[in-house]
C-alpha cells in the first residue's frame, strides 16, 4: 500500500511487515525518512527537515541528510547516486521534487517520484515497485534528458538504502572464486566504506550482488535483516558507507568504474533494480522474502518442476560425437531422466578449449546427421534436448574471428589477453549482436532444441571499442548486458518453449538481472558434493533451490577432493535442481539401479525443494553436521537433508530442529516410526544416529492429520 500525505509531503509505502517512508524537506529535497518493520501510522515517520543536530564549516548539517537519491552538490560527501556534467562543464545536479504518480500494474502497486534539476534540463525519476506479500521493494531510477545538449553521466547507481543511525551494525556479504562461489562472509562495519563488487563484465565469481545488514546479533530465526540484491550482470557495486555519526547508508548499482554514458538530448537511461527488504526475523526468513520473489514474481514459468537434466560435460568433456552420446543418452533415459544436454565440443572445429567459438555449426565428423540422430533418439526416449553455447566468445582460431578480427573487445597498440583462448566479443556492435543472435536462431529452428545452456567463461580485458566515437567508448559496459538480455528476450519470444540456463564458468553469473531470461543456473564447476554444502548455502542466501543446478558426477574426478558414496552425492545435489553428469557407460548395473531410485525419489519431493520455504537448520560453516530443510507452503509436507562430514570419536549428530511446520498436525516421519506432532519435531526436535564419515539423509515428511 502506498499513501501520500500532501500536505506534510510524506509518501508511507506499508508491505505485509515492512514500512518505508519518503519526504520532501523546505528547500524541496527528497528525504528518506524511514526503513524498518511496519508502522502504524504515516504521521510516525519523522519529519523531513530534521537536520543534523550538530556540524562544523566541514560538515554542515545539511550535508548530512539521508537523501533519497543523493547527487553530487553541495557539501555531500558520501556515495552520491547520480554524478552528471553538463555541456557547459557544471558538474553539479541539484534536484528538488517535482511530482509524483502512483500506478498498480499486475497487482503491484508502483509510485513513480520525479525530481528536476533546479537549472538544467534533467528529470530523474524514482521508481517504487511494493511485492507486499515478500516484505520487498524494488527500487530503479530513470534518468531523462529533456535539453538540447548531451549530458555525460559519470555514475547513475539504482539507490541507496538507509539504516537507522546505530551501533554494531554487521556486514554479510557473498564472495569467493572459480570453484569456490558463494562463500560468506561477516565483517562488523566500523566508519568508512565497505565496496563489494565486480568490474570484469559479469556478475563474478569473486562477489555476488547480494547484501545483509544486521546489529550483529542476528541468527538465522531471529534479529532485525536488513538486505538487498541487485538485478545487473555485468559491473556491479554495492558500498556500505558507516559514519562516525553513526548513520548507515547501502547503495547499489552499476559500478562507476570506468563508466561514462552519453544522454543524448530526449534520451532517458534507465538503471537496473535494486531490491530490499527488512525481517525481525533473521536471516533465513530474508533468504525466504527473495525466494517468495523469484518463485512469484521474477521467473517465467514456475508452473512445473525443473527437469532432471543429464549432462556430457563430466562424462566425455570436449569428446562428444554421435556414438557416445547415443549411448549414454539410452543409458540417461533408463535411470529417469528428463532433459539430455550436450555440452561444450558439438560445433566447429572444437577439440579442445583452443578453437571453434564463435563457429555455432554443428561439426559434421563428431555428428554425421547434424544434431537430429541424438535429438531424435533423446525425443524417442522421452527426453528434451539441450545444446551448451558461448555466444558472447570467440577463439582467435575460428572462422569468425579471421573474419572479424575487430569484433573483440580491443585497444589499438596493445596485445589483446587471451583467457582460455578466447577473446569476449563486442556485442556493443549491432553486427555482432545480430551475427550472434542470426546464429543462435538458426541453430534453433534448424533443430527442435528444448533447453541451452549459455555460458560465459572470461572476465573482460582491454575494454576497448575503437569504432565508436571517444565519448562512448566507456558504455560498453552497459551495452553488453543491454545485448545480453535483448539476445534472450528475443529468443524467449520467438521460442516460447525454450528453456534457459545461465552459466559463467560455474556461478559467475547468477543474479536477478538476468533471472528473468532463464530458467536455472549452474551453481559453480565445483562438484564435490561436500564442498557444495558450502557453496549452495551462500547461494541460498540470496536465490531459490529451484534455479540451483546441482550435479551427481564421479567421486573424484574433476574438481573433486574426497570419494564419496553415491547416495551422499545425490543427497547433495537434490538439494537443488538435480542432475547427472558422470560416465553412466562406465557405470555398474547396480550403479545405475541406485540413481534410478534416487531420481525416482527425487520426483517424489522435488515440489517441495523446488517451490517449498527453506531453512537452514544447521550450517556446514560450523560444524561437521549440516542439514536444510523445505517445506510446502501448506506445511502438508518437509523433507530433511543431514549430512555428517567427520564424525570425531562417537560423538552423536545434533538434535535437529524443525522448522515451519504446523504445531497442532501430526507429521509421518520417514526416521521414525511413531508420527510426531509439528510442535515435538520443532520444540523436542529429531534425534537421529549417524554414524562415519561423509555421510547423508534424506528425512521425508507427510502431515498424516490436521
Ligand atoms: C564451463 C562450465 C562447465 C562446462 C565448461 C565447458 O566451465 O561451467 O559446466 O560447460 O565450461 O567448456
Amino acid at each position: 500500500m502506498i499513501t501520500f500525505d500532501d500536505k506534510r509531503q510524506i509518501w508511507a509505502l506499508h508491505t505485509d511487515h515492512t514500512s518505508y517512508g519518503i519526504g520532501v524537506d523546505r528547500a524541496g529535497r527528497l528525504k528518506n525518512l524511514y526503513f524498518g518493520g511496519r508502522l502504524p501510522g504515516d504521521s510516525e515517520f519523522g519529519d523531513p527537515n530534521f537536520g543534523f543536530p550538530f556540524g562544523a564549516s566541514f560538515d554542515p548539517p545539511e550535508g548530512q541528510g539521508q537523501f533519497e537519491y543523493p547527487t553530487q552538490t553541495g557539501m555531500y560527501y558520501v556515495e552520491p547516486c547520480l554524478k552528471a556534467t553538463f555541456a557547459d562543464g557544471v558538474r553539479d545536479t541539484a534536484l528538488v521534487y517535482h511530482r509524483q504518480e502512483q500506478t498498480s500494474a499486475n497487482g503491484i502497486p508502483t509510485l513513480t517520484i520525479t525530481l528536476k534539476d533546479t537549472y538544467y534540463p534533467l528529470l530523474v525519476h524514482l521508481g517504487y515497485r511494493l511485492y507486499e506479500d515478500c516484505d520487498l521493494i524494488e527500487r530503479f531510477a530513470v534518468i531523462e534528458n529533456t535539453g538540447e545538449t548531451p549530458i555525460m553521466l559519470e555514475e547513475v547507481l539504482s539507490g541507496i538504502w538507509h539504516l537507522p543511525r546505530g551501533r554494531d551494525y554487521r556486514l554479510t556479504h557473498l564472495a569467493g572464486r572459480h570453484t569456490q562461489e558463494f562463500h560468506l562472509y561477516q565483517d562488523r562495519l566500523t566508519p568508512g566504506r565497505k565496496t563489494i563488487e565486480s568490474r570484469r563484465g559479469n556478475t563474478s565469481h569473486q562477489a555476488n550482488p547480494w547484501f545483509a545488514i544486521d546489529r550483529s546479533t542476528a541468527t538465522e530465526d531471529y534479529g532485525e535483516v536488513w538486505f538487498g540484491a541487485l538485478a545487473w550482470s555485468g559491473n556491479w557495486k554495492i558500498a556500505a558507507d558507516y559514519s562516525p555519526t553513526t548513520l548507515l547508508q547501502v547503495s547499489g548499482g552499476i559500478n562507476d568504474f570506468d563508466f561514462a554514458w552519453v544522454l543524448k538530448p530526449g534520451e532517458s537511461f534507465q538503471t537496473p533494480s535494486f531490491v530490499g527488504g527488512y525481517t525481525r526475523e533473521g536471516f533465513g526468513q530474508a533468504s525466504r522474502n527473495l525466494h517468495h520473489y523469484q518463485l512469484r514474481h521474477v521467473l517465467r514459468d514456475t508452473a512445473d518442476p525443473r527437469p532432471v537434466i543429464y549432462n556430457s560435460w563430466e562424462s566425455t568433456f570436449f569428446d562428444v560425437h554421435e556414438d557416445n552420446q547415443l549411448a549414454l543418452i539410452d543409458r540417461a533415459a533408463d535411470i529417469g531422466v528428463e532433459l539430455f544436454c550436450i555440452d561444450d565440443g558439438w560445433f566447429g572445429q572444437r577439440h579442445t578449449d583452443h578453437a571453434g567459438l564463435g563457429d555455432w555449426t554443428v561439426n559434421r565428423e563428431k555428428f554425421p546427421h547434424g544434431l537430429t540422430g541424438v535429438i531424435e533418439r533423446a525425443h524417442g526416449r522421452g527426453m528434451k534436448f539441450g545444446i551448451w553455447v558461448e555466444p558472447e566468445m570467440v577463439n582467435p582460431d575460428s572462422d569468425l574471428y579471421r573474419a572479424h578480427p575487430d569484433w573483440v573487445y580491443h585497444f589499438p597498440n596493445r596485445s589483446r589477453t587471451e583467457a582460455r583462448n578466447q577473446l569476449v566479443l563486442n556485442f556493443a556492435r549491432s553486427d555482432v549482436q545480430t551475427t550472434i543472435f542470426d546464429a543462435l536462431d538458426h541453430l534453433l529452428s534448424t533443430y527442435p532444441i528444448d533447453f541451452i545452456k549459455w555460458d560465459m567463461n572470461r572476465s573482460f580485458s582491454e575494454p576497448g571499442w575503437p569504432d565508436a566515437d571517444r565519448s562512448q567508448q566507456r558504455e560498453i559496459w552497459v551495452r553488453h548486458v543491454h545485448a545480453l538480455y535483448d539476445i534472450l528476450r528475443r529468443l524467449r519470444a520467438k521460442y516460447p518453449a525454450l528453456s534457459i540456463e545461465s552459466c559463467s564458468g560455474g556461478g559467475a553469473r547468477v543474479d536477478l538481472g538476468v533471472m528473468p531470461y532463464v530458467d536455472q543456473f549452474w551453481t559453480s564447476d565445483n562438484t564435490d558434493a561436500y564442498d557444495r554444502l558450502s557453496i549452495q548455502e551462500g547461494f541460498s542466501m540470496a536465490y531459490c533451490a529451484r534455479v540451483m543446478e546441482s550435479w551427481v558426477t564421479a567421486a573424484k574426478h574433476n574438481v573433486k577432493n574426497r570419494d564419496t558414496s553415491l547416495e551422499y552425492r545425490f543427497h547433495s545435489a537434490m538439494m537443488g535442481s538435480l542432475g547427472l553428469s558422470l560416465d553412466l557407460t562406465a557405470s555398474s548395473e547396480a550403479e545405475l539401479d541406485q540413481m534410478r531410485r534416487l531420481i525416482d525419489q527425487y520426483k517424489q519431493i522435488r515440489h517441495i525443494v523446488q517451490f517449498g520455504d527453506q531453512y537452514r537448520l544447521l550450517s556446514p560453516r560450523f560444524g561437521d553436521t549440516s542439514a536444510v530443510q523445505y517445506v510446502t507452503a501448506d506445511q502438508r509436507e518437509s523433507v530433511v537433508f543431514v549430512s555428517v562430514q567427520l564424525q570425531h570419536f562417537q560423538d552423536l549428530v545434533p538434535v535437529i530442529y524443525l522448522r515451519g511446520l504446523q504445531p497442532d498436525a501430526l507429521y509421518s516421519v520417514s526416521e521414525q516410526s511413531q508420527p510426531l506432532s509439528g510442535q515435538a519435531l520443532m520444540m523436542r526436535g529429531l534425534d537421529i544416529r549417524m554414524a562415519g564419515d561423509l555421510k547423508s539423509k534424506l528425512i521425508a515428511l507427510t502431515q498424516i492429520s490436521d
